[in-house]
This record gives C-alpha cells, sequence and structure tokens, in this order.
C-alpha cells in the first residue's frame, strides 16, 4: 500500500455528471474527495456549502477533504462536520484564531487542516504544527482550477516536511493546485503525501484511468 493519497479535485468534475464522475475516481482507487469551498469573499470564485456535500456524501465513502476558502469558517465548520467531511481545512489568513479552531475540528471528530496562501511562510506554524492532522500547502493563488504551478512551492513543501518530521510526523502534508503528470514525482520528493488535482484528472476524457496513471506514477 502507498503512503500517497490521490485527491481528485471535485472543482473541474462536470456537476451534470457528477455520480458518473464519482464513480469513476472511486473504482481508481482515489483516496480522497478534495472538495473546495468558495464564498466570493476569501477567494474571487463562489461553489458550493454543506447541502451539496451532504448531498454528495451518499455517492462516496471515501474520505472527504473540504478545504474551506472563506472568510470567518469558525462560523462554518459544524455544518461542514454535519454534513460529512472527514478532514476539515481552512485558511491561516482567514482567521485570527488557528489554534483554537484547530482544537474545535478536532473536537468534532474531524481530522484538522490549516492551509497556507502561497505568501504566507511556513515559519507561520512554528506554534500550531502539533494541533494539525493536516497542512496544506498552495501551490497556486487559491480560486480557480487549472493555473501554473508555483515552482516556489517545492521549497515550501520541504520546509514543510521537515517542520513535520520534526514534530508531528502523522500530519498529513497535502499541495494543492498545478500538479498533473509532468510534476507530481517532483512534489512526492518534495514531502507532499496528499496531492490534489482537478484539472489535470477531471479535463481528460477518462478521469478514472487517469486516476490510475497518475497514481501509477507515484508508486
Ligand atoms: C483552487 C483549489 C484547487 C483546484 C486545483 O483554489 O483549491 O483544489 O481544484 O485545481 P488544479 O488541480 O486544476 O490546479
Ligand atoms: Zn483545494
Amino acid at each position: 500500500m502507498t503512503d500517497v493519497y490521490i485527491a481528485p479535485s471535485l472543482l473541474s468534475a462536470d456537476f451534470a455528471r457528477i455520480a458518473e464522475q464519482i464513480a469513476a475516481v472511486d473504482e481508481a482507487g482515489a483516496d480522497f474527495l478534495h472538495l473546495d469551498v468558495m464564498d466570493g469573499r476569501f477567494v474571487p470564485n463562489l461553489t458550493w456549502g454543506p447541502k451539496i456535500i451532504g448531498d454528495l456524501r451518499k455517492l462516496s465513502r471515501r474520505v472527504f477533504d473540504c478545504h474551506l476558502m472563506i472568510v470567518e469558517p469558525e462560523k462554518y465548520v459544524d455544518d461542514f462536520r454535519e454534513a460529512g467531511a472527514d478532514i476539515i481545512t481552512f485558511h491561516y489568513e482567514a482567521t485570527p484564531h488557528a489554534q483554537r479552531l484547530l482544537t474545535h475540528i478536532r473536537s468534532l471528530g474531524a481530522k484538522a487542516g490549516i492551509s497556507l496562501c502561497p505568501q504566507t511562510p511556513v515559519a507561520m506554524l512554528q506554534d500550531i504544527i502539533e494541533d494539525c492532522d493536516l497542512v496544506l500547502i498552495m501551490s497556486v493563488n487559491p480560486g480557480f482550477g487549472g493555473q501554473k504551478f508555483i515552482p516556489r512551492s517545492l521549497a515550501k513543501l520541504r520546509e514543510a516536511r521537515d517542520l513535520i518530521d520534526a514534530r508531528n510526523p502523522q500530519c498529513i502534508l497535502e499541495v494543492d493546485g498545478g500538479v498533473g503528470s509532468d510534476n507530481i514525482r517532483e512534489v512526492v520528493d518534495a514531502g507532499a503525501r496528499a496531492i490534489v488535482m482537478g484539472s489535470s484528472i477531471f479535463g481528460t476524457p477518462d478521469p478514472g484511468e487517469t486516476t490510475r496513471k497518475l497514481r501509477a506514477l507515484v508508486g
């Protein structure tokens, strides 16, 4: 069993055929379904809330990996947990009380994740790394699928890997944005263990087959 989690992002899926698209990546062995929640304030785009996640929950037993790109995430984490989120990740930049929120998410029985935008240094995690079950390094500016990977993200992944190895080895290091067959090996070599991919999976004619091929690249 590999220690790399493949996390297709439904942001790039066709919601008119969502049951079929989820079944394709499920059957191909995707580990997480990555669900991008956007509020039009933290990021300049809108997606879905707990109702849709609750409905999607009926379609898959995979780990629901919810990436909240919203302001005041503390107001909504209970609703996302109730809807079926297994991992709840919010942005460091979106709340002044990250440590409190991480602890609260854990108290709900979910895994607590924190995400860093490209401008936020890994050093900001120094005093909260033990409270994190997942660290998400954004390798594009959050808000849209299909953007280009920011090369500096590889160095950030290595820094985060070192911090996690030293202080909280159970914590999952995730990368999100601009990852596909060209660079999946590189991000894993830099320390990422959960790999979010949207357009490089759902932008292809056969998302299931693509998921299998991507996994084969990382063993
Ligand atoms: C972007 C989202 C991503 C998005 C990635 O803000 O957080 O999860 O789906 O899309 P790709 O893989 O196309 O860069
Ligand atoms: Zn995401």
